[in-house]
């Protein structure tokens, strides 16, 4: 056993997320998983957003000064910022690369093995490249939407883009069982630089050496198998990452989560709270805002709101919600800026997630066995959400106009209803099958055991 927990002993890994939250947590995870491999562990990152280093002492840190200031990452959508890095970080990484190789010479220094980036870090494959490094890609999302992603060309010879109103509940025939208005879709200003990255972001993932999954195979095999088909690179299926119980896993959180919700929940019935989340981006109007508010208060269910700073467009944080609103519940409903979320999920009076579909929210909903009402956004999240709602069948989706009246009809149909009964199964299994395939012997297991194989045969 000592011997299997060493075998990446004496190999560096350096490793770039991409600077978003849902991103940096699964990376910084998977540096811990690899790292209880023995394997030493340096982790590249923009200033923006930078991870915060006193949590992960046993890695060692390098910011790319010069790559991106915050005043420019303010200013700009996810796409366009994502453009930014993969241009402004190509030299800045280069110089950190070329420091780094010439001190390997160094008697004591330990060899860089591989470098594994963040998908959307496509500038990575041709940097790697250039100095004989091999490169491994982390996709933090699933591979159900990064299927879709990787048929975008076909999507466009086949006429489903730009996405017309008129065709929204037409099926996708290649990619069932979407339909048009489940295509991710990123609005934006210039709605052609999403395309282009994800293009440019998949044709480099298939010059990589493999590309590493949050994903477990039983939860996503139809995409995997498909996948696997079409790309000539292994596929290292090997999570869910945050159920790992390793020693040094830390808060990879950006904010401070606000602890006191629990000793709130605690106070709760069992299973009978709706955890309302919609991740680390997403945005939403005023109007929309109190819709929630008071769907949530007319639904008589008690419910937990972790509700970002700058969540409302044009506000700061709560603003327009009436100062007497939380008062006149009677203790019924609590609000904080940040949950401690996998905590929350965990809680035994949580009876169900409305969620915006992040991958992480997502998976880390299934692991807990808490069903979903799914309120996607943008991106993958739609693809995430079809998936939740009608492959595996673990939550409802919310289509209808967002409305008080309809808020109250789903968050019941999720708790209460004959649905509900078949949804808490549908759930439990699958938190079952992420436990099993972890465990010796189980799929990811057995993926973690060939990943570190494979690393340790990577010629740099
Ligand atoms: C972004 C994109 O929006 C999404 O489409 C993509 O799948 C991942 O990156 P994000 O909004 O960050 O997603 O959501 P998600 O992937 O769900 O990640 C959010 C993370 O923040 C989760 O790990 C969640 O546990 C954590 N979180 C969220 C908290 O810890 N507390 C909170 O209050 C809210």
């Amino acid at each position: 056993m000592e011997v299997e927990k060493q075998r990446g002993k004496g190999h560096k890994l350096v490793l770039m997320p991409s600077p978003f939250q849902g991103h940096i947590t699964p990376l910084l995870q998977l540096a811990n998983i690899l790292y209880s491999k023995g394997f030493s562990i340096t982790i590249v990152h923009t200033v923006f957003n930078s991870p915060d280093p006193s949590s992960y002492p046993h890695f060692t840190f390098h910011p790319l000064h010069g790559a991106l200031s915050e005043t420019e990452a303010s200013k700009v959508d996810a796409v366009h910022l994502t453009d930014i890095i993969n241009i402004k970080c190509v030299q800045p990484l280069k110089k950190f690369l070329a420091t780094l190789l010439s001190s390997q010479d160094d008697d004591d220094s330990v060899p860089v093995s591989c470098f594994i980036a963040d998908a959307a870090l496509y500038f990575t494959q041709s940097v790697c490249d250039e100095f004989g490094i091999p490169r491994l890609v982390l996709r933090t999302g699933g591979a159900s939407s990064f299927l879709v992603f990787a048929s975008f060309p076909l999507l466009r010879e086949k006429g489903y883009f730009p996405v017309q109103e008129s065709r929204l509940e037409e099926a996708v025939v290649d990619l069932p069982p979407l339909k048009v208005k489940d295509l991710p879709v990123f609005q934006s200003k210039e709605p052609e630089a999403f395309y282009k990255l994800v293009c440019r972001f998949i044709d480099e993932c298939k010059k990589s050496s493999g590309i590493i999954w949050n994903t477990y195979e039983e939860l996503e095999s139809s995409a995997l198998t498909k996948l696997r088909q079409d790309f000539s690179v292994p596929m290292y299926p090997i999570g869910p990452f945050h159920k790992y119980s390793l020693p040094g896993s830390t808060s990879t959180s950006l904010l401070t989560p606000d602890q006191s919700c629990i000793t709130w929940l605690d106070k709760q019935e069992h299973k009978s709270v709706v955890y309302v989340s919609f991740g680390s981006i997403v945005a939403i109007s005023e109007a929309e805002f109190l819709e929630i508010a008071w769907g949530l208060a007319n639904s008589n269910q008690p419910f937990l709101w972790a509700i970002r700073p700058g969540t409302i467009r044009g506000s700061e944080w709560l603003e327009p919600l009436p100062s007497e609103f939380l008062e006149n519940l009677g203790g019924r409903g609590y609000i904080v800026k940040w949950a401690p979320q996998e905590q929350v999920l965990k809680h035994p009076a949580v009876g169900a997630f409305w969620t915006h579909n992040g991958w992480n929210s997502t998976l880390e909903s299934v692991c807990e066995g808490v069903p979903m009402i799914c309120m996607p956004s943008f991106g993958d999240q739609k693809i995430n959400a079809k998936y939740a709602s009608d492959v595996w069948k673990v939550g409802v989706q919310l289509e209808n106009k967002l409305e008080r009246g309809e808020i109250e009809k789903i968050i019941r149909k999720v708790m209460l209803g004959d649905e509900a009964k078949e949804i808490r199964e549908n759930v439990m299994n699958l938190k079952e099958k992420a436990n099993l395939c972890l465990k010796e012997g189980g799929s990811s297991y057995c993926f973690l055991d060939s990943l570190v194989s494979e690393i340790l045969s990577l010629k740099s």
